[in-house]
């Protein structure tokens, strides 16, 4: 099941690897922030074909099409390019993010970044890999950590919030760091070079493959009032190393 995921999504990532004038793609846009280019949906496109032939019974939810969650057993939740703005701008750190759930259950994830050539998965239960090679959280607290943030960048009446908060884990921890992409900041956490990445107004396309590949790696993965994170609807999310959680939801 994996092997099918990841081959695909590693061709999907020659997409993104070769997609020029990607600043003048730009196909919508909401705000002064928020874009999708015809890559994004190119991507996307390309995906569920694709895994439409190997799963046939498997419905999909992507960040570029009208999310109707249907009824069948399976459900791909996909994000084409996450990291629009930094592909956009040759920034080079965008990802495939690909899971596969079984009624609220995450089964597979797949979090592909093409210019790293780094492909992070799991299958649950059994682990969590970077370019096939097992990997797990660090042990380092996060005041002796670097934490890693996003800026709801598409919700500015997050961010007075976020910003005071991230103050405050700047203070606690060694550094802080912004990649532009929260599915490669979770394989951060997950592959521990890291040790917490906190956002809100997360979408379930943005975090549901690295959730489980965090949680294979021996991570927490919750909301900000403890609970469950839920595929179904925005979250306010922390994912983090055992130790390094217990530190930051004391700043929270
Ligand atoms: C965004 C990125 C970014 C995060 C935003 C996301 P997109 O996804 O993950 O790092 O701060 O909240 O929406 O729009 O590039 O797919
Ligand atoms: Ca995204
Ligand atoms: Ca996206």
């Amino acid at each position: 099941m994996l092997d099918k995921i990841t081959g695909t999504v590693k061709e999907a990532g020659g997409i993104i690897l070769s997609a020029h004038n990607r600043e003048s793609a730009v196909t919508a846009k909401e705000g002064k922030k928020n874009f999708v280019t015809k890559f994004d949906v190119a991507v996307q496109d390309f995906l569920f074909k694709e895994l439409a032939k190997a799963f046939p019974e498997a419905e999909f939810v992507g960040e570029e099409s009208e999310n109707d969650f249907g009824s069948k057993a399976l459900r791909f939740i996909i994000d084409p390019i996450d990291g629009t703005t930094n592909f956009m701008q040759d920034y080079r750190c965008s990802c495939i993010s690909v899971a596969l759930c079984e009624g609220n259950d995450i089964i597979a994830g797949v979090v592909y970044n093409p210019y790293t050539d780094e492909i992070f998965s799991a299958e649950k239960g059994k682990g969590a890999y970077l370019n096939g090679v097992k990997i797990k959280v660090s042990s380092r607290p996060l005041s002796d950590g670097l934490a890693l943030f996003g800026t709801s960048p598409y919700h500015p009446e997050n961010t007075d919030e976020t910003f005071a908060l991230l103050r405050r884990v700047f203070d606690f921890s060694r550094d802080i760091r912004r990649s532009g992409s929260a599915a490669y900041d979770i394989c951060m956490i997950a592959c521990g070079r890291c040790e917490v990445f906190f956002e809100k107004a997360l979408q379930p396309w943005d975090i549901a493959a690295g959730t489980l590949i965090l949680k294979e790696a021996g991570g927490v993965a919750l909301n900000y009032e403890g609970n469950e994170i839920s595929f179904s609807c925005p979250n306010d999310v922390v994912f983090a190393n055992p130790e390094a959680y217990k530190e930051f939801i004391t700043l929270l």
